[in-house]
C-alpha cells in the first residue's frame, strides 16, 4: 500500500517497516551497550509509543524492566502553565535508570512539563528514546538520546501514531500528502 485515506487525508507511505525494524534494532544495540549492568526501567508514554516500545524492547538483551503511563496534562498554579502528571506509575523510580520511550518529540511540550515528575522521584538517571523527532517544530529545550529517525515538520501517521485517533494499526510510517 503506497496511499492510504485516514479520515479526510491522504498519506503516502514514508518509511516501510523493514527500514523501521533495521533502525530500531540499531538504537536498541545501543542501549544494550550503555546499560550492561544497569537494568534500565523503560517508562513508556501511551498511546502513540506502544508500537515501537513492543519492537525496541524485544531487541533489548540486557536485564530490563518495562512500564506503561499516560499521561495527564492539568493547569498548574505556576506561571509555567500546564502541569502533566503520569497515570498508572506505580513503580519505584528511586535510585533507578530510566528510559523515557516516546512515539515522537514535536515541539518537545509534552516532555518539558513531564520531566519535572520524574525527577522529583529521585531517579539515578533519565534519559530518552524517541522513534522520530521533528527537529524544525521544537521549542522547548528538549534533547533526546536515542532518536530511530529525525523527520521536517510534517504530519505522520502509523506504527503507533495516529490521525484523530485512527491509523495507529498501519505497519509502515506515512507522511501527509501535500496539495
Ligand atoms: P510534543 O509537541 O513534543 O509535546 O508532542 C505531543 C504529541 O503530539 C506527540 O506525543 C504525538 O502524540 C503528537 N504528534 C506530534 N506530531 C505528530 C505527528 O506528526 N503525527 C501524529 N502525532 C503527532
Ligand atoms: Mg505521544
Amino acid at each position: 500500500m503506497s496511499k492510504v485515506t485516514v479520515h479526510d487525508k491522504t498519506f503516502g507511505v514514508f518509511i516501510k517497516r523493514e527500514e523501521i525494524l533495521r533502525r530500531v534494532a540499531e538504537v536498541a544495540a545501543r542501549i544494550n551497550e550503555d546499560y550492561k549492568v544497569l537494568n534500565p526501567l523503560f517508562l513508556c508514554i501511551l498511546n502513540g509509543s506502544f508500537i515501537f516500545a513492543a519492537d525496541l524492547f524485544r531487541c533489548i538483551t540486557i536485564d530490563a524492566e518495562i512500564s506503561f503511563i499516560k499521561l495527564a496534562s492539568y493547569k498548574g498554579t505556576s506561571s509555567s502553565g500546564n502541569v502533566v502528571t503520569a497515570i498508572g506509575m506505580e513503580e519505584d523510580l528511586h535510585g533507578r535508570h530510566v528510559v523515557i520511550v516516546e512515539d515522537i518529540i514535536d515541539t518537545g511540550k509534552t516532555l518539558h512539563s513531564f520531566l519535572p515528575e520524574i525527577e522529583h522521584r529521585h531517579p539515578a538517571s533519565v534519559k530518552i528514546a524517541t522513534f522520530l523527532t521533528k527537529p524544525s517544530a521544537l521549542k522547548h529545550d528538549i534533547k533526546a538520546d536515542y532518536t530511530c529517525f529525525e523527520i521536517e515538520n510534517k504530519f505522520v501517521v502509523g506504527y503507533g501514531l495516529d490521525y484523530d485517533k485512527l491509523g495507529r494499526n498501519l505497519p509502515d510510517l506515512y507522511i501527509l500528502d501535500e496539495g
